[in-house]
C-alpha cells in the first residue's frame, strides 16, 4: 500500500517526524510520500520554499526505508490518485485539529472516495507544537528549538536572521 501523509511543513516539525516514524512502526513494507503543498493553493506564503522543505523532509527521513517526499500543488486526491495511493495520513492533536480534519477528511472521501484518511493521535509531548508556532515564535526571536530536529532549529535561525 501506498499512502500519503500531506503537509506544509514549513517547516517540519518533531510532531510530523514522530506520525511518520509511527506509521512506518505500523506498517514497515508499506511506501510513505511526505506531500509537501506548495503553499499557494492553500493561501499561504511558506517561509521556506518547496525545495527547501522538500531538502528538509528527506535529509531527516533518508534513513527511513520507504519514506519519500514529493510536492503538490492543487488537489492532494488528485496528487494521491496519480501516486495509487489508498490512504491519507494526518496527525490530531485536539479538537480544534478535529473539526477541521474531520471537514478535510469528508470533503476528500467525496472528491475521491476510494481513499480512505487515517489519524495518528498526536503524543503527550507535541500536543502543542505547530509549525505556525514555530513561525512566530522565531519571527518575534523567541526559542522554538524545542519543537524542531536539530538541522531544522539551525536552518531556522538562518533564515530569521536574513529577514
Ligand atoms: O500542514 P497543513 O497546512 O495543515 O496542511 C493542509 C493541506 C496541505 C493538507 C491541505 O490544505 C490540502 O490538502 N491542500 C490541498 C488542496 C486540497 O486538496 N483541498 C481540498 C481539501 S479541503
Amino acid at each position: 500500500m501506498t499512502a500519503i501523509f500531506p503537509g506544509t511543513f514549513d517547516p517540519i516539525t518533531n510532531g510530523h517526524l514522530d506520525i511518520i516514524h509511527r506509521f512506518k512502526r505500523l506498517w514497515p513494507e508499506d511506501k510513505l510520500i511526505i506531500a509537501i503543498a506548495e503553499g499557494e493553493n492553500a493561501g499561504k506564503k511558506p517561509i521556506f520554499t518547496t525545495e527547501e522543505r522538500l531538502d528538509q523532509a528527506r535529509a531527516l527521513t533518508a534513513g527511513v526505508r520507504g519514506v519519500e517526499a514529493k510536492a503538490f500543488a492543487g488537489l492532494l486526491v488528485e496528487f494521491a490518485r496519480k501516486a495509487g495511493a489508498r490512504c491519507i495520513i494526518r496527525g490530531l492533536r485536539n479538537g480544534t485539529d478535529f473539526d477541521y480534519e474531520m471537514e478535510m477528511a469528508l470533503i476528500n472521501r467525496e472528491l475521491a472516495p476510494e481513499i480512505e484518511t487515517i489519524f495518528i493521535p498526536a503524543a503527550l509531548e507535541h500536543m502543542i507544537i505547530s509549525s505556525s508556532a514555530v513561525r512566530q515564535i522565531a519571527g518575534a526571536g523567541g526559542n522554538a528549538d524545542w519543537m524542531l530536529p536539530e538541522q531544522i532549529r539551525a536552518e531556522l535561525r538562518k533564515k530569521s536572521a536574513k529577514q
